[in-house]
């Protein structure tokens, strides 16, 4: 995990558009933003999910950082005034506070577009690069995280029944997560073939649930320094999430479950999947 974190970290530097290149502030600030932080797990699952299928690394470093440019874009727009108004992201400023709210949503929108631009760059078959693009595409939109994060927004200080708040996180969260898997799958030399399908898809539904739950659950009992955000802000803004609605010990049962179910969807993939097995773990029992 290190080896990948560190080889993403030196992937997403030289992806990114270099701070003397003008217009300067904006690519400071949209390295600012990326870099020097974050725990990288889309960018593990991603490898690790390519591993399963033979992709190669370097073609992985190209798909995962387009995916943590979308992730880290994702985060500077939802820490704006405007959404939950944060002032502490990976331990740092949030981008806003830094550079100043305009410049913030400038970052956003450049990050999503290098996130297209590398993967159309990529050295892969066409056929592929569109493959890549779409399932990045669908993850991002209003079908994924975006429609996701309006849901969120929308749904400050009501009671969403369990299954629209389930609903709100597989959209804000899991379908960037479930792009991290299929996208690294498909960076691979083959079509995936059925049973490999069925196991991701497994997998990334039990994952991306348990990744947004476990967050909902470190908001409430993580202090700052741990968690490099405010915590206690969901709670703060009348935020449905699961605490809320089923309190911690339910909510950290469901997170177990979960991962019991996501380690039980690679059973059929044997040693292979052993780092996407490792990654389960990561998700259900980090404490940021
Ligand atoms: C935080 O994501 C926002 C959510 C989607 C829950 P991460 O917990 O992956 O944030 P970083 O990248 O490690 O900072
Ligand atoms: C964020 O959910 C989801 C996205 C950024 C798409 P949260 O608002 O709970 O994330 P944090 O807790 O601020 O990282
Ligand atoms: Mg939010
Ligand atoms: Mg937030
Ligand atoms: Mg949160």
């Amino acid at each position: 995990m290190k080896s990948i974190v560190q080889r993403s970290e030196i992937a997403l530097a030289a992806y990114l558009p270099s701070a003397e290149s003008a217009p300067q502030t904006l690519h400071e600030a949209m390295r600012y933003a990326t870099l020097g932080g974050g725990k990288r797990v889309r960018a593990l699952l991603c490898h690790a999910a390519g591993e399963l299928v033979g992709a190669a690394p370097s073609l992985l470093d190209g798909v995962a950082s387009a995916i943590e440019m979308i992730h880290a874009y994702s985060l500077v727009h939802d820490d704006l005034p405007a959404m939950d108004n944060d002032l502490l992201r990976r331990g740092q400023p949030t981008v806003h506070v830094r550079y100043g709210e305009a410049m913030a949503i400038l970052v956003g929108d450049a990050l999503q577009a290098q996130a297209f631009a590398v993967i159309g760059d990529l050295p892969a078959s066409a056929t592929q690069r569109i493959t890549l693009l779409q399932e990045l595409a669908k993850a991002s939109g209003s079908l994924g995280l975006v429609g996701g994060q309006a849901i969120d927004l929308a749904s400050v200080g009501s009671i969403l029944p369990r299954a629209e708040l389930e609903r709100m996180h597989r959209m804000k969260t899991g379908a960037l997560l479930r792009a991290a898997i299929f996208m690294g799958a498909h960076a691979g030399p083959d079509a995936l073939a059925s049973g490999m399908l069925v196991a991701l898809d497994e997998y990334q539904r039990s994952v991306g649930l348990a990744f947004q739950v476990v967050d909902d659950i470190l908001d409430v009992t993580m202090d700052a320094a741990t968690l490099g955000k405010t915590p206690g802000k969901d709670a703060q803004d009348h935020k449905p999430t699961y605490v809320s609605l089923l309190g911690l010990d339910a909510s950290r049962e469901l997170a177990r479950q979960l991962g019991e179910r996501a380690h039980a969807a690679l059973a059929p993939l044997g040693a292979r999947a052993m780092h996407l097995d490792a990654l389960v773990e990561m998700v259900v029992h980090r404490i940021h």
